[in-house]
Formats: C-alpha cells, structure tokens, sequence
C-alpha cells in the first residue's frame, strides 16, 4: 500500500488498488524531456510546484518528509540535478522536514559514482538502498544519523525487532 501510495512511475502499479495510503503528495520532477523545457525551467517549475502544495495541500508543519530519486528509473532514467536537490535540502532545513534519497536503484556505483546523489553534491537525511548492495541477493538497507534513528524510542517502534546500528555520520563520507 505505502510502496503504491510513493511510486509515480506508471499507473500499472496502482490500478486497482485506490483509495491509496493518505498524506501522499505528488510534485513534479524536474525532466526536461516530459516538459519540452531547459532544465532550468523545468526545475524552477518543479520547485514552485513543491511550493504550492506546502501553500495548498500539505502544510510544513504537517509535512514529514521529501522522497526523491537522485536519478528516476522506473521513471524513465531521468537524472534530477543540483539546484532541485539544493532546493529540496533549503526547503527541508526551513522547515524541519527531511530529505529521504531513494538510491534503490542508483547506489552502489550504477550511476558512475557510489551514490547517484553524489552528482549533484546533495546531503541526504535518511537514505535507502537495495539492488547494488548485494547485486542479485534480496538485501536492502536504510541509513541516517543515529540522532535520527533514534528519535522514535524503542517503546514506540512498529516493528518488533530492532534495526542494526551502524554509526552513520551527519554527511555521508564520499566513500560509502
Ligand atoms: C527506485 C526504487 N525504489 C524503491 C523500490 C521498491 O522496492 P521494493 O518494493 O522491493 O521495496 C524500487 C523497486 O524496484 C525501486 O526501483
């Protein structure tokens, strides 16, 4: 429900399955191609878009976080760039809401460099990998700041097993 709720790529993976998880706001991407526009023109439109749904549909303050792929796949293979990543990561420092990279398909060196958003220089709060940490072996991971991991408590968790710690640093070392 929640992975149909995020996923923008297609119908095919929602069809069906409405009324979908709620709180759910989809914004633009920034692609050239779709809008026939320059990148910074796409960008501008895509950010000012983020902005009116923060003004019309869900306040910051009722806002937890931003999801976006560094590079979009099932999407079409659409790179973002980095003034939409600067402008999600000023947007997110303003108001308190968190920045979540989806590296799924792009970490792990598939874009040329470890991370996809190491192209475009961006500081993740929270990030999620899969397919590249294992290559073919279903394993996936998520990492943040321990100050972030452990802000839920362990009395307040969903899940009855407690996620592996590993000591994430504030900015991710360009080697991860
Ligand atoms: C970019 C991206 N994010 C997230 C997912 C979701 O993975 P899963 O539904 O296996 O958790 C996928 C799956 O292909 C993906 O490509």
């Amino acid at each position: 429900m929640a992975a149909g709720s995020l996923t923008t790529s297609g119908t095919k993976f929602r069809s069906g399955f409405s009324p979908l998880m709620a709180g759910v706001h989809v914004s633009p991407f920034p692609d050239p191609g779709h809008f026939g526009w320059p990148i910074e023109q796409a960008t501008e439109f895509a950010l000012a878009q983020l902005d009116y749904i923060l003004q019309t549909l869900s306040a910051p303050a009722d806002t937890a976080a931003f999801f976006v792929e560094p590079v979009l796949g099932e999407g079409g293979y659409v790179p973002a760039n980095q003034r939409f990543l600067e402008g999600l990561r000023e947007r997110a420092d303003a108001h308190g809401m968190l920045l979540v990279l989806d590296e799924v398909q792009t970490g792990f060196g598939r874009t040329g460099k470890f991370w996809g958003h190491d192209h475009f220089n961006a500081r993740p709060d929270i990030l999620v990998t899969a397919k590249g940490l294992a290559s073919g072996f279903p394993l996936s991971g998520i990492a943040a700041p321990s100050a972030l991991m452990e802000k839920p408590g362990p009395d307040r968790r969903a899940a009855p097993t407690a996620p592996t710690r590993w000591p994430v640093p504030p900015r991710w070392p360009r080697w991860m």
